[in-house]
């Protein structure tokens, strides 16, 4: 009875020029490891999970990528969106589906774009989360010990005791600087790593209460689900339900949320920063992928190129270097978050 559900829908723009909309980060080999991302997750969950039951869902403008990438997934288990309505609607949809395969289904929600780090303790903490939502009408997540005031997570406040999975008291997606600063400097509080675990009637039920609107448009639709007329409701319909997060849309609403704090090394990969950080360095620090380099006082600096080029860099330290086939980014580490921005004024521009 377990499934999953593989988030690769975004666009990865802070990893703009390597990430973009034609080809996002979670298709890309972004650690050198011979392995796409999302190949990288699917290989991580199918140690759990049967391969058959694993749904990849993204905008259909991916359909064929996700196909190429992993060549043992069938047509069937690609749910393509026609519309960018963020995590919700898509989480919604898929679970109403599986839910009809399926009505004692657990499943697992994953994004495709993460590193863990020890995939051991990756499935020991999945198995015990699966356990614990089949028996129970609950949400899980699993939480991660925060090491700054990141803006860009969801926070969970929750009740200490003595079992693994505790309750959460409190969820609070990305707050602001002040109030993250507070979060961390009560020390009771976990990041949320966006890994999910629920039974399809916990999270349908979840939906059914913090988000009608929603639940009475895909509900419309659930006597073409797994069948040939799909396609057609969803086209006419999807672009019809709300944008919005499953953070904003349940997570913070309902009640029965609980955590398991991982035991594996987790980063989402939401930077280059965050990149550099995983990846192994030269002597002076600095992370190299796709490139041969010539260094000299250069320390700190995150450089890939396309093609394998030569870089010969003097005299730069916290930077990121990276090129693809017209563009050539060079920009301070530190103003990695703006990049997003950067590629707003590109497309402006030129
Ligand atoms: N199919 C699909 N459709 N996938 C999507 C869509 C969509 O419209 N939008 C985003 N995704 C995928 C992304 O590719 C990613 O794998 C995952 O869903 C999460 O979306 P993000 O856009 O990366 O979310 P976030 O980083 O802002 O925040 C979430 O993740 C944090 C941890 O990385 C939240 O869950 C936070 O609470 C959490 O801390
Ligand atoms: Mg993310």
């Amino acid at each position: 009875n377990y499934y999953a559900i593989l988030m690769a829908g975004g666009v990865g723009s802070r990893f703009w020029p390597v990430s973009t909309s034609d080809f996002p980060k979670q298709f890309h080999d972004m650690l050198g490891t011979g392995q796409t991302l999302i190949q990288c997750t699917f290989s991580r969950l199918s140690k759990i999970i049967p391969k058959e039951n694993i749904f990849i869902l993204t905008n259909e403008r991916y359909n064929d990528l996700v196909l190429h990438q992993l060549p043992e997934v069938e047509q069937r288990q690609v749910v393509t969106e026609p519309a960018m309505r963020n995590t919700a609607p898509c989480i919604l949809y898929a679970a109403m589906k599986i839910q009809k395969e399926n009505p004692d289904a657990v499943m697992v929600v994953a994004p495709s774009d993460h590193w863990i780090e020890d995939e051991h303790a990756f499935v020991e903490n999945l198995q015990q989360s699966f356990k614990a939502c089949s028996q129970d009408n609950i949400l899980m997540t699993l939480g991660i010990q925060p090491t700054f005031p990141n803006t860009g997570y969801g926070y969970i406040k929750y009740q200490k005791g003595e079992n693994a999975i505790k309750k959460v008291t409190q969820f609070t997606e990305k707050p602001d600087y002040k109030k993250a600063k507070e979060f961390l400097s009560d020390g009771t509080y976990l990041w949320n790593a966006g890994i999910f675990i629920w039974s399809v009637n916990s999270i349908v039920n979840a939906f059914a209460e913090f988000q009608e609107e929603m639940t009475a448009l895909f509900k419309k639709g659930l006597d073409t689900y797994n069948t040939k007329e799909e396609k057609a409701f969803i086209q006419a319909n999807y672009a019809l339900a709300e944008n919005i997060s499953i953070d904003y849309a349940i997570l913070e609403n309902a009640e029965n949320v609980y955590v398991l704090p991982a035991t594996f090394d987790w980063n989402d990969l939401g930077t280059w920063g965050s990149l550099y950080d995983k990846l192994d360095k030269t002597e002076s620090n600095n992370a190299v992928v796709n490139a041969r380099v010539l260094l000299q006082e250069a320390s700190g600096n995150m450089i890939r190129t396309s093609k394998d080029k030569i870089v010969v860099v003097d005299g730069l330290e916290d930077y990121i270097i990276v090129d693809k086939e017209e563009v050539l980014l060079i920009y301070p580490k530190k103003k990695e978050q703006d990049i997003k921005e950067v590629l707003k004024k590109v497309k402006e521009t030129y």
